[in-house]
């Protein structure tokens, strides 16, 4: 049984240490979220994750870490400064700003009626539209706004000053289309490769919110994947949207809660020629099914767009340079053929924050005991488990059984993260390890003084064994593994 809505997760997330809301102590600030001490380590376990899978575990990817903060003109040829745009609205009577692309989505989908291209903006001029917050039907005209957050660099005299003016990222892809032809000429690599990145991206969402689902402070983790012009592309669309379903379901996501999302021509980003989104079923209590449903992820053909736009060789029909600022030119030579060109590239995208709340909501169950009481049971995937192994000591006022189990705890930690806790009753310290996901927790008793044995219950059944104490790493690792 899955998480009924995201409240619930919210709730759990700041009562167990994963996630807080963020400058509590000044009021908040709206839709920003802080990871506590359980929220950094699944965090850091789903990014090990996509590392291992992609970087390790395959022979054609190679990772980086580029800036956050790039040269200005990184946006520029890029395309984000003209067109990385959301259309926004404003609510005359209550002065409430809206994405205006989303409330034409809501009205076309229950009203039933079309509201491609300009039939779309015309809604809010013929009063159609009512304001979510008020209920009025007065507004402004939709107009674009860059989502791009702004910086200035230096100890610059004025914050208008063009000259210091930088973003922060609004897509790690970026810094990897720029730093392609060192990663390909110091690793020596032929395409087919990819590169592939994890961090921080910023958007001024104008509509943020949803707990950590869309904020204007993200991680992502995306990958560029450089291949020749003759490939077949839209197969490798499909290839790669097939290896990441198989990846959310190692992370313990239910095939039923995810589906595909066919990104409509006209929907397409400035730089795509095909994108399929994979969705996650992240509303599961809104009574219409299509409004369950959001994106997790995007597949995307980004073809050779971002190579050629920061390349200095590439002219338009006029025979005039594209890029005169870029000193360099991200073309391939392939031996085999001997033949120059821009290599295409297919685009993983994810979100590091969207996974870890479809994870949560995945992982919830409750599950009622011997007195009738309900339990809220974390099944995450071990692997992904922020602690493997909880130590607790039956009797805490026995030094021989505690300085037994804190000895335990040291040993396990070389291999797996393992915590101590004597904070409460057994079934108190039992019930909120459940409600954490920590897979097992290990009791040490009067009798593990005289057999050096322990008792190991297991989170999702609740059954016990007695292990030797000699054997339990090895025990412990053999049932972590995925
Ligand atoms: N480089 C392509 C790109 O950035 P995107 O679909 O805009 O594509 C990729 O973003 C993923 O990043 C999304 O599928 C989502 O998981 C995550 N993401 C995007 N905007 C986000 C936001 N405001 N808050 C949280 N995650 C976000």
């Amino acid at each position: 049984m899955p998480a009924p809505n995201i409240d619930t997760i919210v709730s759990l997330a700041k009562r167990r240490g994963f996630v807080f809301p963020s400058s509590e102590v000044y009021g908040g600030l709206g839709s920003a979220w802080d990871y506590g001490p359980l929220g950094v380590e699944l965090c850091n376990n789903v990014k090990q994750s996509w590392w291992r899978w992609l970087v390790y575990e395959r022979d054609d990817i190679e990772g980086i870490d580029s800036s956050i903060i790039l040269n200005r003109m990184v946006w520029q040829y890029s395309g984000h400064e003209a067109t990385f745009h959301d259309p926004l609205v404003d609510c005359r009577e209550c002065k409430n700003r809206f994405r205006a692309d989303k409330l034409i989505e809501d009205y076309c989908r229950s009203n039933q009626v079309d509201g491609s291209g300009d039939a779309g903006n015309r809604l809010f001029a013929e009063r159609k539209i009512a304001c979510p917050n008020c209920g009025e039907r007065s507004w402004t005209d939709p107009r674009p706004f860059n989502m791009m957050l702004r910086t200035t660099l230096g100890a610059a005299a004025d914050e208008n000053d063009a000259t210091a003016l930088a973003y922060l990222r609004p897509e790690t892809a970026q810094g990897i289309f720029i730093n392609f032809l060192n990663v390909q000429t110091t690793l020596r690599r032929k395409i087919p490769f990819g590169i592939a990145q994890v961090g921080k991206s910023f958007r001024n969402e104008i509509t943020p919110g949803n707990f950590i689902l869309r904020t204007r402070e993200f991680e992502q983790m995306e990958m560029e994947y450089f291949v020749k012009p003759d490939a077949e592309h839209l197969k490798l669309v499909d290839e790669w949207v097939g290896l990441y379903m198989e990846w959310f379901l190692t992370l313990g996501l239910n095939q039923s809660n995810l589906r595909l999302h066919e990104v409509p021509q006209t929907e397409l980003a400035h730089y795509s020629r095909r994108t399929v989104d994979i969705m996650y079923r992240y509303f599961p209590e809104r009574d219409e099914e299509e409004r369950q449903w959001e994106e997790l992820m995007g597949i995307a053909y980004r073809t050779d767009f971002d190579l050629r736009s920061h390349s200095n060789k590439p002219t338009d029909d006029e025979g005039k340079r594209i890029n005169p600022d870029s000193t360099e030119d991200l073309s391939y030579f392939d031996e085999a053929t001997k033949q120059r060109f821009y290599p295409h590239v297919i685009e993983p995208a994810a979100g590091v924050n969207r996974t870890v709340l479809a994870v949560l909501m995945d992982a919830y169950s409750e599950r009622t005991n011997d007195k009738g009481e309900t339990r809220v049971i974390l099944k995450l995937s071990p692997q992904l488990a922020p602690i493997k192994a909880a130590i607790l000591p039956l009797a805490k006022n026995k030094p021989e059984i505690v300085g037994m189990a804190k000895a335990i705890k040291r040993s396990l930690q070389p291999v797996l993260r393992a915590v101590y806790d004597d904070t409460g009753g057994i079934g108190k310290l039992y019930a909120r390890q459940d409600e954490i996901g920590t897979p097992f927790c290990i009791t040490v008793d009067h009798q593990s003084l005289e057999d050096e044995a322990v008792t190991v219950r297991d989170r999702d059944t609740w059954e016990q064994e007695r292990i030797n104490i000699s054997d339990l790493a090895e025990h412990l690792q053999k049932r972590l593994k995925p």
